[in-house]
């Protein structure tokens, strides 16, 4: 029998027992508060923005799954237990759902819709006419689960697509790969449309500040899709305004919601979107979950366990 500790404020848990017990009907499902006593054997946490010190308390866990791809939720806890594993999400409706909504974002940017939409508040019938796909480059900054999905699947479009990540990666076709700070700025130097599917690291945060930014091609659009910390937003808008980034999607931020009087909600080249651009589905996350669990009861490592030294 495998017990899973869970925790998601403010929805509903039922749609998440179910999907467990679909595949596995021997599963016993705690949800928050009711997840007994830490003396009651051992069991696995599914968690999301779990109360900070809640895990440190539960000596049973033996391992922890983020409901998400992210772990910065967890790793900012003070408590957060040092030798349970730590697995991210990795489950195919989060990369489906990432793919579509980059593949979204780029189509969107390359083909002038936020210009066209300010220009349809006005009344306007000013015309945009797009480059070919081809002559677009597209930089994915963060060639992970999600970087990878999203470049393949913008391929076939046509785009010149190039991704950055921290090591060395193999080559794969037609996609030009960059890695490390010393590849930074030839790597944005290059991208007219750059995606942000990192994870917040020390290393990543404020890495979008506005030396890097002004390293993009006039006119450049940035979407940023992984986590706020990376764009210093200030800096972002000063460049939008001064009109050296001419467009910018963003789904993530430092602090959520954005604050309502954050000046991004007046810009009319700004997407705006509530962090909803990948989201784990029950269903494959259920399964992503229960294959894991056997993978550790076998005594192997997880998939996308969390290495505490990268910070992913
Ligand atoms: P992943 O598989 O761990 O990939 C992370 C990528 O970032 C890797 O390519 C890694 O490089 C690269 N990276 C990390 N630190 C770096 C650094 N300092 N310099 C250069 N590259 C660096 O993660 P993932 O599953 O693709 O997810 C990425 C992030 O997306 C998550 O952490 C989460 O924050 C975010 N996310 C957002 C949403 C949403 O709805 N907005 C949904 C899901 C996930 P290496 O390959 O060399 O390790
Ligand atoms: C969402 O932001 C995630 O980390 O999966």
């Amino acid at each position: 029998m495998t017990r899973i500790l869970f925790y998601l404020e403010d929805y509903s848990h039922d749609i998440w027992r179910e999907a467990l017990l679909k595949i596995d009907p021997t599963v016993e499902f705690r949800s928050y508060p009711d997840w007994g006593s830490p003396d009651d054997g051992p069991a696995y946490a599914f968690v999301w923005e779990p109360k900070p010190r809640l895990l440190a308390q539960y000596h049973n866990i033996k391992a922890i799954f983020s409901l998400g791809a992210g772990v910065d939720h967890l790793t900012r806890d003070p408590a957060l237990p040092k030798d349970v594993p730590i697995i991210r999400m990795g489950d195919d409706g989060l990369k489906e759902g990432m793919a579509e909504f980059v593949t979204m974002s780029v189509l969107m940017h390359h083909r002038g819709m936020p210009a066209l939409l300010a220009k349809q508040r006005q009344k306007d019938w000013g015309r945009f006419f797009a480059r070919a796909a081809r002559d677009v480059r597209v930089g994915i900054l963060g060639f992970g689960a999600l970087g990878q999905v999203s470049a393949a699947t913008l391929l076939p479009f046509g785009y010149d697509v190039a991704a950055w990540s921290r090591t060395e990666k193999l080559p794969r076709n037609g996609i030009s790969l960059y890695h490390g700070t010393g590849s930074l700025d030839a790597f944005l130097a290059r991208t007219d449309i750059l995606v942000g599917l990192l994870p917040s690291t020390s290393e990543t945060s404020g890495l979008m500040n506005s030396d890097r930014l002004a390293r993009l091609p006039r006119g450049a659009s940035i979407i940023n899709a992984g986590r706020g910390s990376l764009v210093v937003l200030d800096d972002l808008v000063e460049l939008l305004h001064s009109g050296h980034l001419g467009a910018a999607s963003l789904d993530v931020f430092p602090e959520e919601p954005l604050p309502m009087d954050h000046a991004l909600w007046g810009l009319d080249n700004v997407i705006i979107t509530p962090h909803i651009a990948a989201i784990t589905r029950p269903d494959t996350a259920a399964e992503y979950v229960l294959r894991n669990i056997k993978k550790l009861e076998r005594g192997e490592t997880a998939e996308n366990q969390l290495d505490m030294k990268r910070g992913y």
